[in-house]
């Protein structure tokens, strides 16, 4: 037993996919979350800043004594999530593998698309994932740079003409190719579940890397003693990079509970 919280952290609102499912799996956990509002979007930057970032954001994350991290980005966990486990010494675990591993499940036709930001889809990170897991997979990857940018001003509502436009020529190759299974690789795109799951239809299942992460660190915390008692309820912290006041409209949407005047601004340049 162990009631020591789990840091999660994203550039923004993604992560919120992975706290959702958390404290619906492991309500008796507490949850330290940080987005790095000020400097999101990560996905088009390079591997040494994305890097810089990283550890700066873990680095904030464990001035809590932790017993876990959770990086609830794709972007971080497709580039640096090595690095990072290697200079940590708490577990450390991405998205990567559990959303390869889900997907690989769910496909028949063993045709997997997947969707993320440009640092992610370089990366190869998860094409190399499902190739080792399943080597017969084929897998087409695509980046969707505008994915983020919309999503954190809050443009993700059906019938919106601007993020339909840009998710049906995003998504268009991919169906062409005929994946029946789609990855939802970058963590901000469960945000556009609704709009991406119309435009796809049902021959298609969405993989959430958001949501996924989110059993993998049950099992985690499971195998490893970690988890806190069940008889208790955990509480959840926000912090962010910059002005808190959007974070906490668009997150207490998103996560149905009220989260207004909670989440505290730190100066990331300090760590
Ligand atoms: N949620 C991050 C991810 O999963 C977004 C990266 C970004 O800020 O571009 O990749």
């Amino acid at each position: 037993m162990d009631t020591r919280p789990i840091g999660v952290f994203d550039t923004g609102l993604g992560g919120l996919t992975a706290v959702r499912v958390l404290r619906r799996i492991l309500p008796e956990e507490d949850l330290i979350y940080f987005g790095d509002t000020a400097r999101v979007p990560y996905g088009g930057r390079s591997r040494e800043t994305l890097l810089k970032y990283a550890r700066q954001d873990l680095r904030f994350l464990r001035s809590f004594d932790l017993k876990a991290v959770l990086i609830a980005c794709g972007t971080v966990s497709t580039t640096s999530l090595d690095v990072l486990q290697a200079e940590n010494d708490l577990p450390v675990i991405g998205v990567v593998e559990p959303a390869c591993r889900r997907a690989l499940a769910v496909t028949k036709n063993r045709r997997v698309g997947m969707i993320a930001t440009l640092a992610s889809v370089r990366s190869g990170a998860y094409e190399a994932a499902l190739r080792r897991l399943d080597p017969g997979v084929e897998v087409l990857g695509h980046p969707c740079p505008l994915f983020v940018p919309l999503v954190e001003n809050g443009r993700v509502h059906p019938g919106d003409v601007v993020i339909e436009t840009v998710a049906r020529e995003y998504l268009e190759p991919l169906l062409e190719w005929g994946c029946d299974t789609l990855i939802l690789g970058c963590t901000h795109y469960p945000l556009l579940e609704e709009i991406l799951a119309g435009i796809c239809g049902p021959g298609v299942t969405l993989v959430s890397a958001g949501e996924e992460c989110a059993f993998e660190l049950k099992r985690l915390l499971s195998a490893q003693g970690l988890r806190a008692p069940e008889d208790r309820r955990g509480t959840a912290e926000f912090y962010v990079s910059d002005q808190a006041e959007d974070f906490e409209e668009a997150a207490s949407l998103f996560l149905a509970e009220d989260i207004h005047h909670m989440a505290r601004r730190i100066d990331i340049d300090q760590y």
